[in-house]
């Protein structure tokens, strides 16, 4: 799998990611900034919150609930492709590009 990691100013990363993986933990595996994930991934801090490209949006699973709550307290506003990545597990040929927001906190 792959993950486009995009800053928000611009930049974007490609990163090889480990099927099985979140994004969240791809993101903290390999140092990307922009994602914290302080609780590893157990629906509690909303600090993993992205933005996914429109395209990839539509192929996710759509979201639990409990997500859909955690995704009103992020520290940037969400907004209609807002997910939480820890909950975006990897798929071996998947393909992903994400927006980092500017502050998790
Ligand atoms: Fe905490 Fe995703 S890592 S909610």
């Amino acid at each position: 799998a792959k993950v486009h990691f995009t800053d928000f100013e611009g930049a974007t990363q490609v990163i090889e990611a480990t099927t099985g993986d979140s994004v969240m933990e791809t993101a903290v595996r390999n140092g990307v900034e922009g994602i914290v994930g302080e609780c590893g991934g157990s629906l509690s801090c909303a600090t993993c919150h992205v933005f996914v490209a429109a395209q990839d949006f539509e192929a996710l699973e759509p979201m639990e609930e409990m997500e859909d709550e955690m995704l009103y307290g992020t520290a940037v506003d969400r907004e209609e492709n807002s997910r939480l990545s820890c909950q975006i597990k990897l798929c071996a040929e998947q393909e992903i590009h994400v927006t980092t927001p500017e502050t998790q906190v």
